[in-house]
């Protein structure tokens, strides 16, 4: 069974009810983030201990010490990246820029340390996915990042399921959308999130963190 279909029956043994989610190459609680490996494509459901250090960042915890435990921090952000964002690094370099996503998801987790945010990143290529998804963040979530990628210009469903989740939720773009093809200037879903970030490269999404952090904080 392909490993997609396969999480979509399982639930965290850690926090006994959240939804699993595909993440690269591991599974991910969307309800409590725990992260769970996948080994020969079967899935190692022991709750996992939290990383010590942000892999590829190089940091490691004692120059960090600002930044509370993991169990300590009160906000869970979610950040969804749509089709076609895992071939980042190799996708059109020229207009998306050469970082692939999973550096873009270790600043990411780096960012939300320092901002004693819990982060969870998922991405998936379908629509239906990331419908359920957006719907998963309103499992305790404070703030929504999303990146649809094309479906930006196409998914009612995507926007649908934006605007059944209350929490704040930002929109982001690698590219400036509205200098591009003229398909490419609307955005289906962006009436339905707090905000749209576009064209920053991958600081769209630092900015997006950011942007959803200073939200869900005054939404408190
Ligand atoms: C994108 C812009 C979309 O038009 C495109 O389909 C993408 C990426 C961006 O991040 O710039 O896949 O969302």
């Amino acid at each position: 069974m392909d490993i997609s279909e396969l999480a979509k029956l399982l639930r965290c043994p850690s926090c006994e009810d959240g939804p699993i989610l595909v993440a690269g190459d591991h599974l991910v609680c969307a309800k409590c983030a725990r992260e769970y490996p996948v080994r020969d494509g079967i899935p190692d459901m022991l709750p996992q201990e939290a990383p010590e250090t942000v892999e590829g960042l190089g940091v490691a915890p004692e120059q960090t010490p600002e930044i509370e435990p993991l169990d300590q921090q009160e906000l869970k952000i979610l950040v969804i990246h749509g089709p076609n964002l895992n071939m980042l690094g190799v996708r059109e370099p020229d207009i998306y820029g050469a970082v692939t996503l999973e550096r873009i998801d270790d600043i990411l987790q780096h960012e939300a340390r320092a901002l004693g945010v819990r982060l969870t990143t998922v991405q998936s290529n379908h629509e239906g996915d990331i419908v359920t998804a957006v719907q998963s963040a309103a499992d305790g979530y404070a703030g929504l990042v999303i990146n649809p990628g094309a479906y930006t210009h196409t998914s009612i469903a995507i926007r649908d399921a934006l605007a059944a989740v209350r929490c704040p939720k930002v929109e982001v773009h690698l590219s400036n959308i509205h200098a591009r093809e003229e398909f490419r200037k609307i955005s289906v879903t962006g009436g339905a999130v707090s905000g749209i970030i576009s064209g920053f490269g991958a600081d769209s999404y630092l900015l997006g963190l950011q942007a959803a952090v200073r939200l869900a904080r005054k939404a408190k």
